[in-house]
């Protein structure tokens, strides 16, 4: 590997425990980083004939500004780029966006607030963003130790973290907003959440912590069918979000990718 491939890959790997940098592994996470405003710091590809032609189908929108960041990398330095070399030969480096999560709370819509105690896989994570910014939800903020901004949650989420605020907090922040526990042990009626709740979900394994269920002002239950435990983190966050909401986005009117 020549000189400035070393350093490059010494960039990368140095930037994943950077907290003001990300590192977007695969085309449509940088997709949507460009599309939804991040600052890109550097574009390597190690196939620039195929990312002309992902740009050109799938992100018209963003091509060219993607195809002027793009540099060429050879195959050896660019599978040291991440553990997991992305099949899509393309990776970035961006700034993250200073999340203000005050003032998310704030925020005066009816859209809720997603909140994840404790997640332990990054990809539940990157899929959760990813349905809260389809779904138009307030933010998403995970405490716990796996980062809503770790490389492996960017690409769960395509880039969608640059869609929303997201953010890792210690604990349930104070607001003035509803909390409902979402539980498979709760009870209610899991179609009417009030406008503007924080949604609190539990981690994989253990569920909604007995403290934070007694922060919460409503415990509720999405129905299953006997037998069955719970549903996927992302699955429970998706239906949620989706559930008679009467906010939701309109579809869309462009066939963007
Ligand atoms: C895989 S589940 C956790 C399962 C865990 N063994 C438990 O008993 O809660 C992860 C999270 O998804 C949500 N979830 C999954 N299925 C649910 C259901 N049927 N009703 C409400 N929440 C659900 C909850 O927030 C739960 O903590």
């Amino acid at each position: 590997m020549r000189t400035e491939g070393r350093e490059l890959v010494q960039r990368y790997r140095e930037a994943r425990h950077d907290a003001t940098l990300a590192v977007l592994e695969g085309f449509h996470t940088l997709k949507h980083a460009l599309r939804f405003g991040a600052e890109i710091l550097d574009v390597r590809t190690r196939d620039p004939a195929a990312l002309a032609r992902l740009a050109a189908s799938l992100a018209p929108d963003v091509e060219a500004r993607l195809m002027g960041l793009a540099e060429l990398i050879d195959d050896a330095a660019f599978a040291d780029l991440s553990p997991a070399p992305h099949p899509t030969g393309v990776m970035a480096l961006a700034r993250r966006p200073e999340v203000d999560v005050t003032g998310a709370l704030a925020a005066p819509g009816p859209e809720p607030v997603v909140l994840l105690e404790r997640p332990a896989h990054h990809g539940n994570i990157g899929a959760v963003v990813r349905v809260a910014a389809a779904a138009g939800a307030a933010a998403v903020l995970a405490t716990g130790s796996h980062h809503p901004w770790h490389p492996a949650s960017l690409r769960g989420g395509a880039g969608l973290q640059y869609a929303l605020p997201v953010a890792r907090v210690d604990d349930l922040p104070a607001s003035n907003r509803p909390v409902v526990a979402v539980d498979p042990e709760g009870e209610g009626d899991w179609d009417a959440v009030p406008a503007r709740s924080v949604l609190v979900f539990g981690s994989e394994r253990a569920g909604i912590s007995e403290a934070l269920a007694r922060r919460a002002d409503l415990r509720l239950a999405i129905p299953m069918r006997a037998g069955v435990s719970s549903l996927n983190l992302a699955t429970a966050v998706a239906v949620m979000l989706y559930r008679g909401q009467p906010n939701r986005p309109a579809p869309r009117t462009s066939p963007t990718a």
